[in-house]
């Protein structure tokens, strides 16, 4: 490749930890030591802070690559990984999680709770005929029965699908198929945006979806979870699992499985049209969403609440609110609804009555409250809070300052944390006590974590200069696969360098060797012949003290292949003064002009009420790029708010 991604972000404010958090920090610079004096060495002694039944001998298994094995030997149970052990340790009375309904109704569940409903769970679920590798699907909202449920599966040996909230039912479908899933479990419906929205339907519609076409139904029973008490239909594969429940046995003791028994397949959108299934089994991945989430959150279990605002559907709800936190006995916040109900204060109001002190979120999420000004957070008491994540994109900048003042109270270390479904645990971040931070850089690779930037060849760039995102050496949690597809699995990731995993991603080495993310390389656009990045452009745009929020795809060009489109969302607070500029367009097209070079000008800037977001938060450039091309705008479906796009449709057009 030709590395042109250099038109870059010139950051040059940097936070060194301070000597109050440094004095009490857990990661020190010697970790990084001891992972490059042996880096399997140093894997095989995080794995062993875990219970392992039977210790492995072997720490990896790469005879055979891209098919990796770690601690092939051992043998663990996942689910007493995260429960039992912390009971037997004396600390069942530790909250797990302080659990709040989006309508302000709560339940606080410990640990020996939370152990005793997975044991319950374990029976039912054995009762239903699901025992090891058999595939379980779990639709549920962000209740703690969620976490129960996954974890009931994980004990079994069995595997789980979850599948998020905000799927349509051929979308279930489809994922219920590809992995021949034997049970569903779902609830009547969760409280989103203040009313019950309904889940079971869309079950019932995926499974009577399936007519005389087909394969055999796999699904033999449903399980449902009393959540909205909205009307259901019922049908005679379905149970109550509250019914369930209070008939299992409440003993359930944990059996061991091998390091490698796959432990759940989530789903995730490729570059075809069906979606991946990706595998990660059990050992590999608990050693390293374990130790990634003690590190990279500088965690004290006794004094800590931790709040990851991921839902259970995305990967970053499986490694960073069940698996990881669990098995380092954490005592978290779980959420059920959304940030702005009732009010827009929620979130804050969250953290000031748990007194959250360690928050995780996402950028996207940062820039909204952003456009609503810092009036709202400021209204409540943030002080609890001691250090601040971000994951899921780019934090540009000006939105990392934003949260460090006004959410951080320029205190709190950020940690960027950059990683993806396939990764399985954290890969790029800051180690919060060691790092001095940058604001908009992932920055360093986690301890034990071999990462490079590459151009075309595969060749390593330097620094200062941009290319290809790959990891050059096997990690505990990585992908083993792709659900019943080892070839897309090979060619997705490993073809095209053929000893290392190429991730998808843009990055850039700046001056200091820091990496900086530059969004996919599928968002990367070619004008002219010079690559630029969206994330890049969108930063400059966000920068500017009119932008709330931006998104910038490349549109097809006659002249210059492509050409640079950019939606922007004005701030609230600058509505007036915006209104009174004559040409917004031309002052946020030359801003971007002055902030990197008159290549990334924007063609057009449309200015827009709101951007087209899945309900996870994803920006759907692809709709974007549909009103920008001038083409009819495709499949919404996944859309927050399907209305968006023709709102958007006539506000472009109507320039
Ligand atoms: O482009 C990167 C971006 O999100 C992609 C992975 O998406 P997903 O599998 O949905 O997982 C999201 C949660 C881990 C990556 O290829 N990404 C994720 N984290 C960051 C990021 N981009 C920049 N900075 C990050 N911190």
């Amino acid at each position: 490749m030709n590395p042109q991604i250099d038109n870059l972000l010139h950051e040059n404010r940097k936070f060194p930890p301070s000597d109050a958090f440094v004095s009490q920090a857990l990661a020190t610079a010697a970790l990084y030591d001891e992972a490059k004096a042996d880096r399997l060495e140093f894997w095989a002694n995080q794995a062993r802070e875990l219970h392992w039944d039977t210790p492995f001998t072997q720490t990896l298994d790469w005879s055979n690559p891209p098919f990796a094995k770690w601690f092939d030997d051992g043998t663990l149970n996942v689910a007493y990984n995260c429960l039992d052990r912390h009971v037997e340790a004396g600390n069942g009375d530790r909250v797990a999680f302080h659990w709040e309904g989006e309508q302000g109704d709560s339940r606080s569940v410990t640990y020996a709770e939370l152990t005793a409903e997975v044991k319950r769970a374990a029976n039912v679920l054995s009762g239903l005929g699901i025992g090891q590798g058999d595939r379980v699907a779990i639709y549920l909202p962000m209740i703690p029965e969620a976490v129960v449920a996954m974890l009931a599966v994980a004990r079994l040996g069995a595997v789980h699908s979850v599948i998020f909230g905000g799927f349509s039912a051929d979308s279930i479908r489809s994922r219920v198929d590809d992995a021949s899933a034997k049970l569903v479990i779902t609830a009547d419906g969760g409280w989103r945006k203040g009313k019950v929205s309904a889940l079971k339907p869309a079950v019932d519609a995926a499974l009577e979806a399936r007519g005389d076409l087909g394969p055999q139904e796999t699904v033999t029973n449903v399980l449902v979870v009393k959540r909205g008490e909205n009307q259901v239909d019922w049908t005679d594969r379905d149970l109550w699992w509250h019914e369930e429940m209070a008939k299992a046995d409440a003993e359930h003791e944990a059996q061991p499985f091998p390091a490698e028994n796959p432990l759940f397949i989530l789903y995730t959108s490729g570059t075809t049209g069906k979606p991946k299934g990706i595998l990660h089994t059990s050992g590999g991945y608990l050693t390293q969403s374990a130790f990634t989430h003690k590190v990279v959150f500088d965690l004290k279990p006794e004094s800590d609440v931790y709040w990851c605002t991921a839902d259970i559907g995305w990967i970053t709800g499986h490694s960073y609110v069940v698996y990881g936190p669990l098995a380092n006995g954490t005592t978290q916040v779980l959420y059920e609804g959304t940030p702005d109900t009732p009010h827009p204060g929620r979130w804050w109001e969250i953290i000031e009555k748990y007194k959250v002190t360690t928050f995780y979120t996402a950028p996207t999420a940062i820039r909204s409250f952003m456009k609503l000004g810092r009036k709202i957070p400021k209204k409540f008491d943030l002080s609890s809070i001691r250090l601040l994540g971000s994951v899921g994109e780019p934090i540009n900048p000006e939105a990392w300052m934003w949260y460090r003042k006004v959410i951080g109270a320029k205190a709190a270390p950020i940690v960027d944390t950059w990683w993806q479904t396939e990764t399985g645990a954290m890969m790029i971040s800051a180690l919060p006590g060691v790092t001095e931070t940058k604001p908009g850089s992932a920055q360093v690779p986690i301890p034990g974590i071999s990462i490079d930037v590459v151009d075309d060849d595969g060749v390593h760039v330097g620094t200062g200069n941009g290319g290809l995102l790959v990891v050059t050496e096997p990690w505990p949690s990585m992908l083993r696969g792709i659900w019943g597809d080892p070839e897309r699995y090979q060619e997705t990731y490993w073809d095209k360098f053929g000893d290392k995993y190429f991730a998808g991603d843009g990055a850039r080495l700046d001056d200091d060797g820091d990496i900086w993310l530059l969004g996919r390389v599928d968002d990367v656009m070619n004008v002219s012949g010079h690559r630029l990045s969206t994330a890049e452009i969108e930063s400059a745009l966000v920068a500017h003290p009119f932008t709330a929020e931006a998104a910038v795809v490349g549109a097809a060009d006659e002249t210059t292949g492509q050409a640079v489109v950019a939606f922007v969302i004005i701030k609230e607070s600058m509505l007036e003064e915006s209104a009174a500029v004559e040409d917004i367009a031309a002052v946020l097209r030359s801003h971007v002009g002055e902030q990197i070079g008159p290549i990334a000008r924007p063609r057009d800037v449309f200015v827009v009420n709101e951007l087209p977001k899945t309900r996870s938060g994803k920006i759907m450039r692809r709709l974007l790029r549909d009103v920008a091309e001038g083409r009819d705008v495709g499949d919404t479906t996944t859309l927050a708010d399907t209305t968006v796009m023709q709102i958007i449709t006539g506000q472009v057009s109507a320039k």
